[in-house]
């Protein structure tokens, strides 16, 4: 080999390792590099997908139209990606939409790791495991997923669940800076989100409102990761002052007697999105914890910031506007669906406006300059308030929600007429895709509740007697059971257009294109592509494992790709449902691309239904049974509890070995398995408590090994 060839192949090592020449040949730039410039023009670039809903509009739409309605029949696998866990036997689920710059996808996944792979082939150029701390699971109320990364100037950003701001080099994965977001440790918070750019700052929220925190978005500069600004959503006790002036206008509409201990909620858990040319960045806050507002702040209030949208100056962390579309929420109607911005011809001029789909039912939208409410109207099954008054922009609520004398049922049930799968907006229809949940919920006051740290403590119960639940639903238990359909929104008419049922329970967010498609991933395990302007269906790709995040799409050359990060569970999904892929097919997260021409789609193995070992000889009192049930209730059933009909993500706990059942109080109080996301529990359960569990766990293993010996 001459000398000049190495030095040849050394340059073109190090020119591929850097850099990227785009398709046309034109000058190279840095790997991941997007700045305020290109991202401005985001639109032009078809062939990208520069953020989670692709432009600064965060429409979940592509121009591209290469495939289209004609030839959608022949889409198949251009590649695959398994991102399966080491970390321990539960595989989280996927939730982000990939970002792709250049010919290189990023993405995050569970546990926070970062993966970047070449967009043609499913290569794996780097992947980063930021190891985040196993006790994380526990604080959460939904698994270790992750929503996804940002892509700017050269650099990676991600927030992990264990509260840390990570920039990595989007040519080597290497981390650049790190910022530690929590402003508590003691606190349950976690992230699940994505980090959002915002001009020069990048901005972080966080989750963790059902266990008591305190809701806030916190910024920092893009290129070294110091701190900038803090913006809080709802106020702390008043007798310790205000940290902006925000929180004093907040903090008048609250009971100067609420349970400030409890942190009072307005997490930023999901919807983000910034107006580069407004300098204005759009939040959408969550629920309060408690629930009821006669426990947390007793004598009523609007209890600002709560289920709002605020706008607020990337440059001076300063609000510009608010809109609460729940005043005094008691629903758990958070305002975390994706926030939409486009440019709507309304009354003969076009307006900017924000447009948003959030739990409560109503289809917002608002002029994003100013706030003002242009419209709202009801895009599923709404009881709690009749309509929302355009000229004070408040809800008209109905007497059929206030729970707090006796149960109620209620519509949207707390899962929402839609939760955090985003929804797309098509310029090209002017319609906006909803991945709609119907349902009702009886809402019960708990009498009981106490705030104590590290509990979920919502304040609340779902469901009532089985006499109150037949009078509420007039016998009809249906009404309980979760309908779904993708439903094609008229935002200017207020109307649907065309609406679908969907089969299985949470399915996934929406991409539109310019081909006149819809493209859907289902939880039970289809990628399903309709046509856009009447819902007809084109194409049904199998690949066995269910799916929740909105799918993407960008191009290479000629060769258009769509791509769809598979993998079900979280919050909505640590439950299987009949139906649900699951239920067939082991689930673990997966990168799938698709191009036309591809293949099949390989399914995964088969899941393997546990043998039921027999239990350890132990007879216990029935009063410790009993007890020992409602601890479990209260402390693992929100992860390893099934029962309905559907199965865990989490190990069964009524089917464990001799040698599980030896570890049982290492595993519980010792933390055994903390590595793996099964936390330690010594700090809220005694010996005795355990021991409980462990008696009521093993008196169901029994029952189910009886059985069992029985049918044979
Ligand atoms: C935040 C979710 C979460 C909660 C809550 C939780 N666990 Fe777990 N648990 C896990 C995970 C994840 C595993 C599997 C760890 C692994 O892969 O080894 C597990 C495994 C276990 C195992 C071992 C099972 C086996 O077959 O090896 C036991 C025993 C257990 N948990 C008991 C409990 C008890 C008792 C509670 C309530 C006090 C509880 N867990 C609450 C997440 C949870």
């Amino acid at each position: 080999m001459s000398v000049r060839f190495i030095a040849l192949l050394l340059v073109a090592v190090i020119g591929c390792r850097s850099s990227h020449r785009d398709s046309a040949g034109r000058a190279s730039r840095p790997r991941g590099w997007l700045d305020s410039a290109r991202f401005a023009t985001a639109e032009r670039e078809a062939d990208q997908w520069l953020s989670a809903g692709r432009t600064p509009y965060e429409q979940y739409y592509s121009p591209l139209d290469r495939i289209n309605v004609r030839n959608v029949n022949r889409l198949g696998l251009a590649w695959e990606y398994t991102a399966r866990s080491a970390r321990g036997r539960v595989q989280h689920g996927m939730q982000a939409t990939a970002i792709v710059v250049d010919g290189v996808m990023y993405v995050s996944g569970p546990w926070s790791v970062v993966y970047a792979l070449d967009a043609a082939t499913g290569r794996e150029l780097w992947r980063l495991d930021p190891k985040v701390d196993g006790s994380y699971p526990r604080r959460g109320c939904c698994g270790v997923s992750s929503r996804g990364v940002q892509v700017w100037r050269g650099k990676v950003m991600v927030a992990t669940v264990d509260g840390y701001l990570i920039a990595l080099d989007a040519s080597t994965g290497k981390e650049a800076w790190r910022a530690d977001t929590f402003i508590d440790r003691a606190a349950d918070y976690t992230i699940t989100g994505a980090p959002h750019i915002a001009g020069s700052v990048v901005v972080v929220g966080n989750s963790g409102a059902d266990f008591g925190v305190r809701g806030y978005v916190s910024a920092y500069d893009v290129e070294t990761g110091a701190f900038a600004w803090r913006f809080f959503t709802v106020p702390g006790d008043p007798k310790k002052g205000f940290e902006h002036p925000e929180m004093e206008l907040a903090a008048k509409t609250w009971d100067p007697h609420s349970s400030w201990e409890s942190g009072l909620g307005g997490t930023v858990w999901g919807g983000m999105t910034y107006d580069p040319a407004l300098d204005l960045l759009y939040i959408g806050t969550g629920n309060s914890s408690p629930y009821p507002i006669w426990f947390r702040s007793p004598n009523g209030g609007d209890n600002l910031f709560l289920a709002s949208i605020i706008a607020i100056r990337a440059r001076t962390g300063r609000m510009a506007w608010y809109y609460q579309t729940v005043p005094g929420e008691i629903w758990d109607y958070t305002v975390t669906s994706n926030l939409v911005l486009a440019d709507l011809e309304l009354g003969g001029t076009t307006r900017k406006v924000l447009m948003t789909a959030p739990k409560n039912g109503f289809f917002y939208l608002l002029d994003r300059a100013t706030g003002k409410l242009l419209s709202a109207e009801k895009y599923v099954r709404v009881n709690w308030a009749s309509r929302v008054d355009t000229a004070t922009g408040r809800p008209v609520v109905t007497g059929e929600a206030w729970y707090q004398k006796e149960p109620k049922l209620i519509f949207p049930s707390s899962f929402g007429g839609h939760n955090w799968m985003p929804m797309s907006f098509s310029p090209r229809t002017q319609l906006a895709y909803i991945p709609t949940i119907e349902r009702g919920m009886i809402f019960s006051s708990d009498s009981s509740f106490k705030f104590k740290r590290h509990h979920i403590y919502q304040g609340i119960r779902d469901g009532a007697s089985e006499a109150v639940a037949t009078r509420l639903t007039r016998g009809d238990t249906s009404l309980l059971h979760t309908h779904e359909f993708l439903q094609a929104w008229d935002p200017i008419a207020g109307k649907a257009r065309w609406k679908v049922p969907l089969v299985g329970e949470f399915n996934g967010g929406v991409l539109s294109t310019g081909g006149n498609l819809v493209v859907q991933g289902q939880a039970d395990g289809h990628l399903v592509i309709r046509r856009a302007d009447d819902g007809r269906v084109l194409k049904d790709i199998e690949v066995g494992t269910g799916i929740m995040a909105a799918p993407m799409t960008y191009a290479l050359g000629d060769e258009q790709y769509v791509a769809v990060m598979a993998g079900y569970g979280g919050g909505l999904g640590s439950r299987f449902h009949p139906g649900n892929a699951a239920y067939r097919h082991e689930n673990y997260p997966r990168i799938l691309a698709f191009r036309l021409g591809g293949g099949p789609v390989p399914l995964p193995p088969a899941r393997v239904e546990p043998e039921i070992p027999a239990p350890p000889p132990v007879e216990s009192s029935p009063e410790t049974v009993t007890r020992g049930a409602q601890l479990f209730g209260r402390f693992c059933n929100y992860c390893h509890g099934a029962g309905n009909g559907m199965i865990s993500a989490y190990p069964d706990l009524t089917r464990l070995t001799a040698a599980v059942h030896q570890q049982f109080r290492a595993i519980v109080l010792g933390g055994a398995l903390v590595s793996a996301g099964m936390a330690n529990f010594s700090d809220v359960l005694s010996d005795s408590d355990a021991d409980a569990i462990h008696r009521y766990l093993i008196s169901e293993q029994r029952r189910a090994y009886e059985a069992r010996g029985r049918s044979r």
